[in-house]
């Protein structure tokens, strides 16, 4: 495997490839010495047209934990502000030897247009494309689930999850539905019928507009952000009446079972998909969801940019 577009690239096998190594990562980030000499010599470029927090932060640390020189691009305050195309930043960054791409765009498929094209000889990986996919925050997910409530072994086979919101401009839901099914975990998607997108009945998982009804019957709620940013129009009366049918609040953690536990990819709309006292529970992982993303997207570096593979593409170190 070269790139890391989708989490449909991903095989069974790979996928638990990549939350074993993630795990074997994670010691390394809990021990007195963080890196490893690994990709020791090699140029990763993050490539950020979208604003971002935590993705952008866990990949530079991911690849300095490495031992990888990082580049961070942002369009902000660079020549793309100037009409800079896609096609002649990559050519110049490909001037610049880079091995991977870190690619987090506006436009749904520009990762894809990336690996395929000629402008770059390195891995390109998706850290979000639109409202299409953002592959590796399936997989920190997929190994949160997996951390708390399969002890950190195996697949996801017997959780439920429900993804509550957004669903419509979510790259995270896509990319997570993808990837919890090829694990086995059964998925609900709850949302009022405006936020989910066309075609959503193809996928593989069960529809809810019911978020009292699901919660209960849950292991995990995943909550997304109510994307304003990419709404025109109104998909929803106010936000007050948002928060009262989707929005988890103390009163919907009372419902769920004792073990589950709370996730959002972040950034938050405290008060309007999660109120903060879910947020701030005990039973909350989403500060955690953060520190497994070095882990994973070292996991993934390491995969594309210094493994060897068998046929199956199982990494083989
Ligand atoms: C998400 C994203 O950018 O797709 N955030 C993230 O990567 N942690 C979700 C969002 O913006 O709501």
């Amino acid at each position: 495997m070269r790139h890391l577009l989708s989490a449909a690239d991903l095989s069974y096998a790979q996928t638990l490839s990549i939350l074993d190594t993630a795990q074997e990562m994670a010691r390394v980030s809990e021990g007195p010495v963080k890196k490893l000499p690994t990709l020791r010599g090699r140029t990763i470029v993050n490539l950020f047209y979208e604003d971002s927090t935590r993705t952008r932060i866990s990949f530079e640390a991911a690849a300095k934990r490495l031992s990888a020189d990082v580049i961070n691009f942002s369009a902000k305050g660079s020549s793309v502000s100037k009409g800079e195309s896609l096609k002649d930043t990559a050519l110049t960054l490909q001037a610049m030897g880079a091995d991977a791409v870190i690619l987090r765009h506006s436009a749904s498929g520009a990762a894809h247009r990336l690996a395929e094209s000629q402008w770059t000889s390195g891995s390109v990986i998706n850290a979000g494309d639109g409202t299409h996919e953002h592959p590796t925050q399936a997989l920190l997910d997929a190994f949160t689930l997996r951390k708390h409530l399969k002890a950190g072994v195996g697949d996801l086979r017997g959780l439920a999850v429900a993804i509550v919101g957004d669903i419509l401009h979510s790259r995270v839901a896509r990319s997570n539905v993808i990837l919890l099914s090829t694990l086995g975990a059964q998925v609900i998607l709850v949302a009022p019928p405006t936020l989910l997108p066309l075609g959503v009945e193809t996928w593989p998982a069960q529809i809810s507009y019911d978020l009292d009804a699901t919660l209960p019957l849950v292991d995990a709620v995943m909550m997304l952000r109510v994307q304003q940013e990419r709404m025109e129009d109104f998909f929803f009366p106010t936000a007050r009446e948002y928060s009262h049918y989707y929005g988890l609040n103390n009163h919907r953690l009372t419902t769920m079972k004792n073990s589950s536990i709370i996730m959002h990819p972040g950034p938050m709309n405290r008060g309007l998909e999660i109120t903060a006292e879910c947020a701030d529970s005990a039973r909350s992982v989403i500060v955690e969801q953060v520190a497994n993303g070095v882990s994973v997207r070292m996991a993934v570096l390491y995969l594309l940019l210094a493994g060897s593979q068998d046929e199956d593409g199982v990494l083989i170190s």
